[in-house]
């Protein structure tokens, strides 16, 4: 489109402006969108927009009478808002304040609600619209020239992009050391034995010996093989509870005739569920509980599991007394202690 045209258009525009607001109720004026604004390639000229178009009529029946009665509710509002400012003003009075703030801020609401209901065109508006896509040629040499670019900038980046290559596969072997290197030094047999060795004496965590005199019947105390109670994993895997369940000897289970002088019963304190301390020992009804999930092991019953997610008896640790009255290791446990992996070893 020319200069020309479009200064015309433009003279026009302005033309049919100014003679609706000239006569916009009595007349029905047309206005012209300026054919400047349509994009490339399109012909023709836009939709015309008229303002006796019923979209553009009020909603209103008596949009004089509806007039009438927005600007009483608006002035009725000023007045309230002013009252609310003079109460204020002279001291305050909070029901006053609180009358004339809400009657001032209800009416202008109204007004306002009313007016953009009443008042304004009703509407619905649609606007055409013409079809966006460029043509076809255009876009063919659009997407030949992204192509095109692309190829450029790739070739010119290669020894970069080697690099990068090179740089992510570095990261990603990089990447699996934590996986290796954090697993830790190899278990080697810890997880099968403990510390316990035949004619390993019972001591107390300080190192004192545990004698066949030191605990009543129905006292407990945890003890450890004589001369590992300093090293940390040491404790945690030899943790054996020593309890005196009666005062004569104790047969937990047949071939165990000798494991319990004295009344004296030794379990592995590691709990064969999930590891935690087997804690408690209950002597009115002889069982030791685990407080991590309440497994209950029947002290007399060899440890057996009457109760709770635990999978099978706490070892027990064969126990005699030596001829200066201490209590002793016949041997190590006779099975690994501990939860689930012992059952796969
Ligand atoms: S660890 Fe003992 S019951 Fe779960």
């Amino acid at each position: 489109m020319s200069d020309s045209a479009g200064l015309e258009d433009q003279e026009a525009s302005r033309q049919a402006v100014a003679s609706r607001g000239a006569g916009a109720e009595a007349t029905a004026q047309v206005v012209e969108v300026p054919g400047a604004h349509e994009p490339a390639g399109v012909q023709g000229s836009l939709p015309v927009a008229s303002l006796d178009d019923p979209h553009l009529q009020p909603y209103a029946k008596d949009p004089r009478r509806a007039e009438r009665l927005i600007a009483v509710m608006l002035v009725i509002g000023i007045l309230g808002v002013a009252g609310y400012g003079a109460v204020y003003w002279q001291g305050g009075q909070n029901q006053l304040e609180g009358i004339f703030l809400g009657v001032g801020l209800f009416c202008i609401g109204f007004g306002l609600s009313a007016w953009g209901k009443y008042l304004m065109p009703q509407g619905p508006f649609v606007e055409e619209r013409h079809p966006l896509a460029s043509p076809e040629p255009d876009r063919q040499a659009m997407a030949s020239a992204v192509v095109d670019r692309g190829k450029m900038v790739f070739r010119r980046r290669g020894f970069l992009g080697t690099l990068l290559g090179g740089g992510m596969g570095v990261f990603g072997i990089v990447a699996l050391f934590p996986l290796v290197r954090s697993l830790g030094p190899k278990p080697g047999d810890q997880l099968d034995t403990t510390n316990w060795r035949k004619g390993s004496r019972l001591v107390t965590i300080h190192g004192r010996p545990v004698s066949v005199h030191d605990l009543e019947v129905g006292g407990s105390l945890t003890v450890f093989p004589e001369g590992y109670t300093d090293n940390e994993p040491d404790v945690a895997t030899d943790q054996t509870i020593l309890v005196r369940a009666a005062a004569t000897d104790i047969v937990t289970e047949p071939g165990r005739e000798t494991w319990g002088p004295s009344g004296y019963l030794a379990y592995s304190k590691v709990c064969t569920h999930a590891g935690c301390p087997v804690g408690l020992y209950m002597e009115q009804t002889q069982q030791l509980l685990c407080p991590c999930h309440q497994s209950l092991f029947d002290v007399l019953d060899g440890a057996v599991p009457v109760f709770g997610p635990a999978p099978r008896p706490l070892p027990q640790l064969p126990l005699y007394v030596d001829a200066h009255g201490w209590l002793r290791a016949q041997a190590g446990y006779d099975q690994p202690i501990g939860p689930g992996f012992w059952e796969r070893s």
